[in-house]
């Protein structure tokens, strides 16, 4: 297996031909692989990228939405002598001894300690953390904002984390989730709370919340200039803005954020990500890691999008930052079923993976998929705008239309001369006549989709695929598509 730093960008990983090679460079500027059920994604390009990646020394994530992911890539390791690097997280978490056998570990990944931690108390830390918080409640609340377009929501979201945070350095020194919780949710819901005195039966506001006892101790605290001001900014908005907002922007942020807390403080969820710290995502360019994120979402629904979408999110803020000078390793990042995983950062983060040395692979039945997952009025962009973050494009058996137009529209037309070719195929579309006996026609036709072999016994394990990769002209094609047999084990 490879050490440190040997690894050559260059170096084929896969041969699509004997003068079409697929390096490491290749896969730094993404995958995806469409295809529809039982197209042979998994068992056939997908397990051939898997081993590639394996083989060539590389660390990673996997993300799981189905329970056989873990197995899948136990096997691969398995099979690529690296079983030794797998991680699996999970409440039943393990790793392999030097003889193949599972050796039980609990691995934990305390996430705000290791971004408190990581960054000490220096500058940006309040807004790291606003940012790793809004995140966790857009994982929860499934709002995938990937333009970056700053909605009311998200805003109003951002200014009771902050303000929180604020508060809650200053009186403690530093931030738990639960403190943040009671926090908030001891908040002030108007002014007239503020300003009722203590009665016999009913103690005030500033006498029992917790959101009182913090800005009491904050107010008393020594301070810098800064500190001074990021206080008077802080108190304003908890005693005059926050009190002030229409009684339902108000409880809908307090609940949203209040109860996606709830869920991280409880449970397994708790015991992954708020106890203690034996698991890093730098782990998987420093130690080639191969960590399977075993909370599959067909098992653990809500829960397991929560907790891989954080570990993800860390791994891929663990990878843009790293220094490749220092940190040559490239990684990977698998989520086969991607549509359980998509969020706004992928395409910020893959817009830079080449530099960062990130190949990402996704994999999803239709383009439908991610327009479904991105939603709102601009998910068709979106989803077009993550995609052409993915150079190398993998099609399988589908019978998807838009992804099959897709498809054929990005590997594009031809002038076709000739008589066998002028004439319009009518129903299909597409072609239109040029004049004379010249037209422009799909290089690939998008009903070439419907008909590319699926694997299994009756086609003699041959998973087809036709493979565009932006920007290239296959040697052994003179030309942008590739057909590719995968062969599946
Ligand atoms: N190792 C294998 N040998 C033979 N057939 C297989 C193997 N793995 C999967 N298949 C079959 O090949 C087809 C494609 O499977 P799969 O790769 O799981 O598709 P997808 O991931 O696109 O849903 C399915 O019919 C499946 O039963
Ligand atoms: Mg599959």
């Amino acid at each position: 297996m490879a050490s440190s730093d040997d690894i050559d960008l260059d170096a084929p990983l896969f041969a699509f031909s004997p003068n079409d090679y697929w390096t490491i460079n290749d896969a730094t500027q993404g995958t995806s692989i469409m295809g529809a059920t039982g197209s042979g994604k998994t068992s056939g390009s997908g397990a051939t990228l898997a081993r590639a990646f394996l083989d060539a020394g590389l660390g990673g994530l996997v993300m799981c939405a189905k329970p056989e992911e873990r197995e899948l890539w136990e096997q691969y390791a398995r099979e690529t002598g690296r079983l030794q690097n797998v991680i699996v997280f999970s409440p039943e978490g393990y790793r392999y001894d030097e003889h193949g056998q599972k050796v039980a570990h609990q691995w934990r990944f305390n996430f705000l300690d290791y971004e408190l931690k990581r960054r000490g108390k220096g500058g940006g830390l309040t807004e790291n953390l606003v940012n790793l918080l809004t995140r966790v409640t857009e994982l929860a609340e499934g709002t995938h904002d990937i333009a970056g377009k700053e909605q009311f929501w998200e805003r109003a979201m951002r200014q009771l984390i902050r303000n929180g945070i604020e508060i809650l350095i200053l009186s403690k020194g530093t931030i738990t989730l639960k403190d943040l919780a009671k926090f908030v949710r001891d908040a002030p819901t108007s002014i007239e709370q503020l300003k009722r005195v203590a009665t016999e039966d009913e103690p005030s506001w500033w006498d029992t919340s917790f959101c009182a006892k913090c800005m009491e101790e904050a107010e008393q605290k020594e301070k810098t200039p800064r500190e001074l001001n990021d206080f008077e900014m802080a108190s304003d908005y908890w005693l005059h803005e926050f009190p002030n907002l229409g009684d339902r922007t108000r409880s809908s942020i307090v609940a949203t954020f209040t109860s996606v807390a709830d869920q991280l403080l409880h449970g397994l969820a708790w015991e992954l990500l708020c106890t203690e710290t034996t698991l890093v995502p730098e782990m998987t360019y420093k130690n080639d890691a191969i960590i399977i994120l075993d909370l599959p979402i067909q098992e653990y629904q809500e829960l397991g999008r929560i907790v891989q979408g954080i570990f993800k999110f860390m791994f891929q803020r663990a990878i843009l930052r790293r220094n490749p000078k220092t940190d040559p390793r490239p990684v990977f990042l698998w989520a086969d079923e991607a549509q359980n995983f998509v969020s706004s950062f992928d395409y910020q983060y893959q817009a830079v993976a080449r530099s960062a040395r990130a190949c990402t692979v996704y994999m999803t039945q239709n383009i439908s998929n991610y327009y479904a997952v991105l939603g709102g009025a601009n998910s068709h962009d979106e989803a077009h705008a993550l995609l052409g973050n993915f150079q190398t494009k993998i099609f399988h058996a589908n019978g998807d239309h838009a992804t099959n137009l897709f498809a054929a529209d990005m590997i594009g037309q031809d002038w076709q001369t000739g008589h066998s070719f002028s004439v319009s195929q009518g129903a299909e579309g597409g072609s239109r006549t040029g004049g004379g006996s010249e037209s422009v026609q799909y290089k690939v036709w998008p009903d070439a989709f419907t008909r590319l072999k699926k694997g299994g016994k009756e086609n003699n394990l041959e998973v087809q695929g036709i493979v565009f990769q932006g920007g290239r002209v296959w040697n052994v094609t003179q030309d942008t598509a590739l057909f590719q047999i995968f062969l599946q084990k």
